[in-house]
C-alpha cells in the first residue's frame, strides 16, 4: 500500500515535472485526425484550400462539412465587411468596430499589459464578426522615417516590438482568434514593397528584422504568418526558402499556416515548394496550376497534404462561428473601448515642457483650438486597413468634454484638408500630370483661414494648434516623400506665435514629423498619435491635468531626415522608377474567377541595400554621434521620477543565467504618474561590433504620488547573443558590459558594471 502511495506520488511528481508543451506544439494536438481527413481528400479538394475563396475567405471541406477560413484585417480594428471580391464596402450596418490607437501609438505604452488587453478586444472582436484570423499584428522594424506604415508597426526596436507583439498575439489567441503575424519579413518601406529586393546580412536580419516574429512565433504562439510582398536577398517571401522552411519551419518550429498577402505570390513551384500555404488572392498559382504539377510529378503530392495538415490545425485550434451567431450587432464591446482608452492616455507622449506650461492651469479661461487635425478622423483613409467605429472622438471634441466649467473653447482649421489623396502612390509622373493637386500640395496658407485661426490666438490665453499628417499623407502602398509638417504648418506656427507665446503644439501622426522649425518657438509640444475611438478624450485628460502622460517614443525623431541611416548612407530612395503599387494595381481582379490585371513592367524592381547593418534608428544615432530632436524612449511627465540604488545580483554572469537588476524608483511630485524605466546595455570591452546601446528589458510602473517602489528588471544573458555569421548560430562574446538604466535611451540615470 505505502509502496503504491509512493509510486503514485512519484508518478505525479514527474507528471508535474513535464515540460508544457511549446505554445507551437500545442497546434500539432490534433494531427491523426487531421491525416485521417487529409488521407480521405482528392488532390483538387486539397489544392481547393489553398487559395482564396474570396478576398477575405478560403475554402474549408464543404463535404465533411469543415468551415470555411475568414481573414479579416487587422491590426488596429476588424475592418468593415467588404464585397467578397474586393475591399469595396458590403454596406452592411452590423460591421462597426472599436478603432483602437494604431500600432505606434500602442508601442508608445510600453505595455505589455495593454498590448495584451489590446489584442483580447481584437480577438473578441473577430470573434462577434465571425472572423477566423486577424491579419495583425504587423510588426515590422520602422527602418525609414517615411515609411508609408510607421503607424501600423511598432517600433525600431526589436525587443520592444517583440515583447508588444507577443502580448497581442497571445490576446487575441486567448480570445479564440488566430493572429496571423506580418508581414515576414523586412517589408520596411512602402516604395515598391511588391518587387524590391532587400539585400541584408544575416546578423542584421537575426537581430533585428527577425527577431520580433521569432518571439511572436516561440513565445507566443502565433498560428499564422504572412510572407511579405517583398524579396529577400533575391526571392519574394512568399516562396523564401531560407524565410519559410529553413529558419520560420526549421529553427523556430512553426506549426501553423502562412498565408501570402494580398497578390505577392509569384509562382506555383515557388509557393509550392519553398513554403506557401495559402494564395492570397486568386488561383492563378496554388489552384489548377498545382493540380497539373502534382500530376506532371513535379510537386509531390505530400507536399500538398503538409499545406493542408497547417491549414487544418489552424482550422482545429479556431472555433468557426456559425453565421447566425455572428454580426447580429456592432463588434465593439465596452471592454474594448475601455481598452482603447487606457491605450490612448498611456500612448501620448509629452516632447517638450518648457516652464511647465501644462498642464493647462486654473487661470487659463480662453483656448483657441488651432488646425484641421483637431477635428479629422483617423479611423479610415488612404489606401490600407480602417476601422468603421461606432463613433470617434476627436481632439476638439475631447477637449469639450473635458473642459471645465468656465473655460471657453474656440476652433479655427487653419488649414485644409489635404486631399491629394494617393498623389504621393502614384508618383512624381501622377503630379506632373495633375497639377492641380500638385497645387494643392503646395499652395500657401490660405490668407482667410489663417486670419481667422490667428485672431482666435491673439484673443486667447493659450492656443493648441495641431499639427502632424493625416491618412492620406501616411498610408499604405507610398511612404511620404519627406517627414515635413505639410500644409503650412510651419508658416501658420510662426503667424499664432507672434500673436501669443503661449502656444503649444499637438502632433497628431502616425509616424515621426520634422519639427526642427516648430520646436524652438513652441514652448510645449505633445506627440498625439492617431489614438482610437476614445483618442480626444484621454488626450484631454493629459492637456487638463487630470491624469499625467507617461507615453515614451518607440522611434527616433531625428533633427533631419537626411540624418536617419538609410538616407545619411544614400540606400533610399532607391532611384529605380515606381510604377505603382502592387497591390493597388492587383487586388481588385486578381480574385478567383475574374481576370488577372497586367502587371505592368516586371523590372521595375529596385534593390534596398541594408548597408547600415544593425545600426537601426537610436543604434545608428548613439553609435555614430548624431544628434536628433527626441531620442528613442523620451517622454516627459508633471512629476519628477528618481532612480536610486540600483544594483545587479551578480558580478559575473554564465550563458545561462538571467541577470537581475533591482532598483528604486520614485514619484517626487503631487499627482500620481507612470514611469517606463528602461535598461540597456552596453559592451565595454566588445571585439564583435556592437551599437553604443541596445535596449534589453522594461518596465512601466505606476507610483501614487511621492511614492517610492523597488523595481525589478531582467535580462536573460541568453538575449545577449549575437549571430555569429560563420558559425551559423547564436553565439555569447564574454567581457564587461555595462547595464544602462534610465527614462530614455538619452537619459540614463545610474549604471552597473556586470562580466558576462
Ligand atoms: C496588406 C496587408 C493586408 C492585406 C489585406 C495588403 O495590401 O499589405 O497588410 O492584410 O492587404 O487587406
Amino acid at each position: 500500500m505505502k509502496k503504491r502511495y509512493i509510486l503514485l506520488s512519484l508518478a505525479v511528481l514527474l507528471a508535474g515535472c513535464q515540460p508544457k508543451p511549446l505554445p507551437q506544439e500545442q497546434l500539432t494536438r490534433h494531427d491523426a485526425e487531421i491525416n485521417a481527413i487529409i488521407a480521405q481528400l482528392s488532390l483538387e479538394e486539397k489544392v481547393e484550400m489553398l487559395h482564396s475563396k474570396t478576398n477575405m475567405s478560403s475554402e474549408g471541406v464543404p463535404r465533411l462539412n469543415i468551415q470555411d477560413i475568414k481573414y479579416c484585417d487587422g491590426p488596429f480594428g476588424i475592418r468593415e465587411e467588404g464585397v467578397p471580391n474586393g475591399f469595396m464596402s458590403a454596406g452592411w450596418t452590423t460591421d462597426s468596430a472599436t478603432y483602437f490607437p494604431t500600432g505606434s501609438a500602442l508601442a508608445a505604452t510600453w505595455s505589455e499589459d495593454l498590448a495584451y488587453q489590446y489584442g483580447i478586444g481584437m480577438g473578441t472582436e473577430a470573434r462577434r464578426r465571425g472572423k477566423d484570423i486577424i491579419l495583425g499584428p504587423a510588426v515590422n522594424i520602422q527602418r525609414l522615417p517615411v515609411g508609408g506604415r510607421t503607424y501600423e508597426y511598432l517600433s525600431e526596436d526589436p525587443v520592444l516590438a517583440a515583447m508588444l507583439g507577443t502580448s497581442y498575439v497571445k490576446g487575441v489567441q486567448d480570445a479564440g482568434t488566430a493572429a496571423c503575424i506580418k508581414h515576414f519579413a523586412l517589408n520596411n518601406q512602402e516604395m515598391n514593397r511588391g518587387s524590391v529586393n532587400v539585400v541584408c546580412d544575416e546578423r542584421t536580419m537575426r537581430e533585428i528584422y527577425l527577431k520580433p516574429f521569432e518571439v511572436m512565433v516561440r513565445k507566443g504562439g502565433a498560428m499564422a504568418v504572412m510572407p511579405a510582398y517583398n524579396k529577400v536577398n533575391g526571392d519574394y517571401c512568399s516562396e523564401n526558402e531560407h524565410l519559410l522552411n529553413e529558419i520560420l519551419r526549421g529553427e523556430w518550429g512553426f506549426k501553423g499556416m502562412t498565408v501570402s498577402d494580398w497578390g505577392g505570390t509569384h509562382s506555383t513551384m515557388g509557393a509550392a515548394l519553398h513554403g506557401l500555404d495559402v494564395q492570397m488572392t486568386g488561383d492563378t498559382y496554388l489552384g489548377p496550376a498545382l493540380i497539373d504539377s502534382v500530376k506532371a510529378g513535379k510537386v509531390p503530392e505530400s507536399v500538398v497534404d503538409d499545406k493542408v495538415r497547417e491549414i487544418l490545425r489552424v482550422r482545429f485550434a479556431v472555433e468557426a462561428i456559425p453565421e447566425d451567431k455572428c454580426n447580429l450587432e456592432t463588434a465593439s464591446t465596452p471592454e474594448s473601448r475601455a481598452t482603447a482608452y487606457e491605450v490612448a492616455r498611456r500612448s501620448v507622449v509629452l516632447l517638450k515642457n518648457e516652464g511647465n506650461i501644462l498642464p493647462i492651469k486654473k487661470e487659463v479661461k480662453k483656448i483657441a483650438v488651432i488646425g484641421r487635425n483637431a477635428t479629422a478622423l483617423t479611423q479610415s483613409g488612404g489606401m490600407g486597413a480602417g476601422v468603421k467605429a461606432p463613433y470617434e472622438i476627436t481632439p476638439l471634441q475631447g477637449l469639450l468634454n473635458r473642459a471645465p466649467e468656465g473655460v471657453e473653447i474656440n476652433y479655427a482649421p487653419a488649414y485644409k484638408d489635404y486631399l491629394g489623396m494617393f498623389a504621393r502612390w502614384r508618383g512624381p509622373q501622377f503630379l506632373e500630370e495633375h497639377p492641380e493637386i500638385a497645387a494643392e500640395i503646395n499652395a500657401p496658407a490660405d490668407p482667410a483661414m489663417l486670419a481667422e485661426a490667428v485672431a482666435l490666438a491673439a484673443d486667447a490665453d493659450l492656443v493648441l494648434y495641431f499639427i502632424g499628417t493625416n491618412k492620406y499623407i501616411e498610408t499604405e502602398g507610398s511612404d511620404r516623400t519627406d517627414i515635413d509638417l505639410p500644409l503650412c504648418q510651419n508658416i501658420i506656427a510662426e503667424a499664432l506665435t507672434d500673436v501669443n507665446p503661449n502656444v503649444i503644439g499637438v502632433v497628431i501622426s502616425g509616424g515621426p514629423c520634422d519639427l526642427s522649425t516648430v520646436e524652438p518657438i513652441l514652448p510645449g509640444l505633445v506627440q498625439g498619435w492617431w489614438n482610437g475611438l476614445e483618442g480626444g478624450n484621454a488626450l484631454a485628460d493629459i492637456l487638463f491635468g487630470n491624469i499625467a502622460p507617461s507615453g515614451k517614443l518607440p522611434f527616433t525623431f531625428p533633427v533631419k531626415l537626411a540624418d536617419s541611416p538609410a538616407y545619411a548612407l544614400d540606400n533610399y530612395p532607391q532611384k529605380a522608377e515606381v510604377e505603382g503599387d502592387l497591390f493597388g494595381n492587383l487586388y481588385r481582379q486578381d480574385v478567383k474567377g475574374q481576370k488577372r490585371a497586367p502587371m505592368g513592367p516586371a523590372h521595375y524592381a529596385s534593390t534596398a541595400y541594408y548597408s547600415e547593418g544593425p545600426l537601426v534608428g537610436y543604434r545608428w544615432f548613439d553609435t555614430k554621434s548624431v544628434p536628433v530632436l527626441y531620442a528613442f524612449g523620451h517622454g516627459l511627465s508633471y512629476v519628477p521620477f528618481s532612480y536610486a540604488d540600483m544594483k545587479a545580483n551578480k558580478a559575473s554572469y554564465g550563458a545561462d543565467d538571467v541577470i537581475k537588476v533591482k532598483f528604486r524608483l520614485g514619484n517626487q511630485g503631487s499627482m500620481p504618474a507612470e514611469e517606463v524605466a528602461q535598461l540597456y546595455v552596453h559592451r565595454v570591452d566588445g571585439q564583435v561590433s556592437w551599437p553604443v546601446k541596445e535596449l534589453k528589458a522594461f518596465r512601466r510602473v505606476a507610483l501614487a504620488a511621492g511614492e517610492t517602489k523597488t523595481v525589478t528588471l531582467e535580462i536573460p544573458v541568453s538575449e545577449l547573443r549575437y549571430w555569429d555569421e560563420a558559425a551559423n548560430d547564436w553565439a555569447l562574446e564574454h567581457g564587461t558590459i555595462e547595464l544602462l538604466l534610465g527614462s530614455a535611451s538619452d537619459d540614463i540615470r545610474q549604471t552597473v558594471t556586470v562580466k558576462i
